[in-house]
């Protein structure tokens, strides 16, 4: 279904177009008669949100045929389409193609954006400026990524155009005071950028009336391997992390910042997702593998990279630079071949992996993590870059 229709806006940037030839086997670098066109364009979706609203899907392509399809419905990223070492491309991410599975209570927050609050929040709540406030428990006694409607279940509004960057789709959302049990009204802005040598950049943007907790991310499920590939476990990581906050049998921070030396938490040089993830550690027993969050080594604020990974097969690489001072780490450890998502593919146990740049999980009960806290007047604004390469 995704794909296949004509586009009911279309903005060409440049070059010569070849509209609908894009989607197959193409070179990174064609010959300039050949070069396809940058462009933006969305069109309604077949089918409505269920409360009756459109959703649409926008296409972000480049000039090197890099193509993302992104949803309105929870911003989610459907396809994302990168070119392996031979410039086949291929489609990188999970995902489904109908909004009814990203509505449902199965869907492991494939594509989308997470908010307010990324990641858990113990039992479901947190004091602030001494009001107590009670958000949903929607992962056993604790708040996950936002509750029962995160912004992963809600329609944006969207803009679309281009500037010196590339081709972009600003999505917009309101979130009223008191959803989900959060304080404040907040007005949220996530920007996607494709830019022309093949990056995509998330701008998050937000605002609010009332004191509030916000903790923004994408939650992509990648495999670089592309859209036949099984496990992720043959997937090189680096992480630029000394330390990780170590959790408890519920997944939430034990407040400590725990070294990451000698143990399989060490990515600090690349190594294989796998070659320690089915180590006897009680960590990766909690996680049943890896779900933890990171602290990235900062030397100051700004732009870090976080992130590399490399795929051996096919030498496609991801490269994740971040404002934020972490990132979570988690390796599809719930997918157990149940779901069956674009073009009828199942998932297996371990399929996708998720690197969500964020602040710690429930930094609003813990005063010694970097605060998430946003007041009237301030403005919340991080970026976070994903370089999609090949070697
Ligand atoms: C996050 C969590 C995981 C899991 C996935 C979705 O990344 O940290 O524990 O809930 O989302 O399945």
């Amino acid at each position: 279904m995704i794909g296949s229709r004509m586009s009911a806006t279309l903005a060409l940037v440049a070059g010569f177009a070849i509209l609908g030839g894009c989607r197959g086997q193409q070179s990174t670098d064609p010959p300039p008669s050949q070069t396809p066109m940058a462009l933006m364009s969305s069109s309604p979706f077949p089918e409505r949100a269920p409360d009756g609203s459109v959703v649409d899907l926008i296409t972000l392509r480049n000039t090197r045929g890099m193509e993302a399809t992104i949803l309105t419905y929870g911003g989610t990223i459907v396809t994302l389409q990168a070119p392996d070492r031979a410039g086949t491309m291929d489609d990188i991410v999970l995902g489904f193609n109908d909004v009814k599975s990203y509505e449902a209570a199965t869907n492991p927050y494939f594509g989308s954006i997470i908010g307010r609050y990324g990641n858990r929040i113990a039992k479901g709540q947190f004091t602030l400026d001494g009001t107590t406030y009670k958000l949903a428990t929607n992962n056993d006694q604790n708040h996950l990524h936002g509750g029962n409607r995160g912004w992963n279940r809600v329609v944006w509004k969207h803009e679309m155009n281009q500037d010196a960057n590339g081709v972009w789709v600003d999505l917009t959302y309101t979130s009223k005071d008191g959803e989900e049990g959060y304080p404040g009204t907040v007005n949220a802005r996530v920007r996607y950028t494709l830019t022309g040598d093949n990056r995509l950049v998330v701008d998050y943007h937000a605002t609010t009336d009332k004191a509030t907790v916000i903790n923004l991310t994408q939650h992509s499920y990648f495999n670089l391997a592309g859209s036949r590939a099984e496990t992720i476990l043959d997937h090189e990581l680096q992480i630029n992390a000394d330390r990780y906050t170590p959790v408890g049998a519920t997944l939430i921070p034990t407040g400590e910042l725990a070294s990451v030396a000698n143990t399989p938490f060490d990515f600090r040089t690349p190594t294989k997702i796998g070659a320690r993830i089915n180590e006897n550690h009680p960590q990766l027993r909690f996680g049943k593998g890896y779900d933890h969050n990171y602290v990235l080594t900062r030397t100051g604020g700004g732009l870090m990279e976080a992130a590399r990974v490399y795929e051996p097969v096919t030498g496609r690489t991801l490269t994740i630079s971040t404002t934020e001072p972490g990132i979570q780490l988690y390796t599809g450890n719930f997918l157990d071949g149940t779901l069956t998502g674009k073009g009828g593919r199942v998932y297996p146990h371990r399929s996708g992996f998720c690197l969500e740049t964020q602040h710690y999980p429930d930094s609003p009960n813990r005063p010694n993590f970097p605060s998430t806290v946003l007041k009237p007047g301030a403005e919340y604004k991080t970026q976070t870059v994903f370089a999609f390469g090949a070697r």
